[in-house]
């Protein structure tokens, strides 16, 4: 009890206006996203970070807000809008929002359906139900959340780390790594070649399959046979893409299944993204064949528009005993009996974490099947109008196909200039109205535009477009 006439503290007088805090909560954040559409996507401002000391006495919430907004707030920009076309991005559907405000006041730890007094795990696994679902994915697959796709493809990996060590009659979670181990892919993304380093299965393991001829980043299947063969036996993990980050070229799945009842590898599916295909009766025979996967990576901050960080893993429960093998902690008593019911500290490389799942549960409630499918093929359908506008002009060529949500072009006549097109986009992302990344893809620099973020419209598109053809710059002109 303070005395009378006692200075309160920060956080006290905190606790008891926590009302007017989270209201300024709330108006901070309308104000953020009523302006989503207008907010530029590139921040030119360089905040001043040394100096800055830590209070000796705290300024309280309000003061803080005041200081963000004063010193920092000019560095966010329209990351979640409409026009963010950098990466694959996503946005945040309003459900989402409303889950993770919920879930930071609530605060939970998200370990286990049972015995541990906080069992939102069950709120997990409902999510992983629903998900499930989203993905036409058979309820052979056990999942759990992780903060991005990385931590997916590692969690994956890791379980395939195991497996290839049971081949070799060796427990690497227990014993250590050994040698031997070779990866295949076409075109792993650069997250799981890292979770590869992480996993002492090493980078310089990968041996590359070749792409099916043309215009494809699709591994060969008869190259991929070949090198299964030619392994002869030894633990092979195949890395295959659904789909790929440049032209989002899908491998064929049906022809890997055919593959796995001849061969023994491990079969992953990076489909952090193009996962998302399954959602459309348009494009999920792009995926046919993946439910054979030993187990797949999707991204929920990417294309699901739920915020960061937020990923699911699906592993196979057929290998239910070694996905707990891999990951489970040591058996510390204060952690109770770990293997009597889920616990995600056997699934996932984390012990504690917020009930990432929520926001996740909300926006898939909120919006169902048709939400989702109508936000999926709405972003592939302005895709493939861009991609069209695009291929129509003086100045710009497609690089590949627009497979699915990313476009990926080039100034025209411009593969011996390959800072033309550098210098293009910078200077239309430093326009503020839309950000786009530069890539190279069969050894053109080139620029993609991945469309992920359900408020994106047929004008922003169009707007993008103008701005383009409009920006009188050299960078256009072709070298005469
Ligand atoms: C195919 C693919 N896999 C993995 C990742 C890594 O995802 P994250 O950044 O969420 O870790 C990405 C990100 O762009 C991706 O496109």
């Amino acid at each position: 009890m303070l005395s009378p006439g006692a200075m309160i503290s920060p956080l006290q007088q905190d606790l008891e206006d926590l009302a007017t805090l989270l209201e300024r909560a709330k108006v901070e954040s309308l104000t953020h996203l009523n302006a989503l559409d207008q907010l530029p996507t590139k921040s030119t401002y360089s905040p001043k970070l040394s100096g800055n000391q830590l209070p000796n006495q705290g300024v309280g919430t309000l003061r803080a807000v005041d200081e963000f907004n004063e010193r920092l707030r000019q560095v966010i920009v329209a990351s979640a809008g409409p026009r963010y076309w950098g990466y694959v991005i996503g946005g945040t559907t309003p459900a989402s929002i409303v889950g993770d405000w919920l879930a930071t006041a609530f605060d939970q730890c998200t370990f286990a359906t049972a015995g541990q007094g906080d069992i939102s795990a069950n709120i997990e696994i409902e999510t992983i139900q629903l998900l499930r679902q989203l993905f036409n994915l058979p309820d052979t697959y056990q999942g759990g959340f992780v903060s991005g796709a990385t931590m997916s493809n590692f969690t994956c990996l890791a379980v395939a780390r195991q497996w290839a060590g049971q081949q070799l009659g060796v427990d690497i979670s227990n014993d250590g790594m050994v040698p031997g181990i070779t990866v295949l892919s076409a075109e792993p993304h650069a997250s799981a070649v890292k979770s590869l380093a992480m996993l002492g299965i090493g980078r310089n393991n990968v041996v590359r399959i070749n792409h099916v001829e043309g215009n494809r980043e699709a591994m060969d299947i008869s190259d991929l046979e070949a090198k299964l063969q030619a392994l002869n036996g030894q633990p092979v993990i195949l890395i295959s893409s659904g789909g790929t980050v440049n032209t989002v070229d899908f491998d064929d799945m049906i022809s890997i299944g055919k593959l796995k009842e001849i061969y023994t590898f491990w079969w992953h599916v990076d489909g952090a993204f193009g996962g998302f295909a399954a959602c459309s009766p348009t494009y999920r025979h792009l995926l046919a064949g993946w439910e054979n996967a030993d187990s797949i990576t999707i991204d929920c901050h990417k294309w699901l528009n739920v915020p960061y960080d937020s990923a699911i893993f699906f592993t196979h429960t057929r290998h239910r005993q070694l996905h707990i093998e891999t990951l489970q902690p040591l058996n510390s008593p204060y952690l109770g009996d770990l293997l009597s019911h889920v616990n995600y500290q056997t699934l996932v490389p984390e012990s504690s974490r917020r009930l990432r799942a929520l926001p996740a549960w909300f926006s898939l409630i909120a919006y169902g099947k048709e939400g989702y499918q109508t936000i999926i093929e709405t972003n592939i359908r302005l895709a493939k109008s861009f991609g069209t506008m695009l291929a129509g002009s003086d100045h710009f060529e497609l690089l590949a196909p627009v497979r699915l949500n990313t476009v990926c072009f080039s100034l025209k006549e411009s593969e011996a200039e390959p800072e033309r097109v550098k210098t293009f986009l910078s200077t239309l992302n430093d326009t503020g109205l839309v950000f786009m990344t530069i890539t190279v893809y069969k050894g053109r620099t080139g620029i993609r535009a991945a469309f992920s973020n359900w408020r994106t419209t047929d004008t922003d598109v169009r707007m993008v477009f103008d701005k383009m053809q409009e920006i009188s710059y050299p960078s256009l002109k072709p070298a005469s």
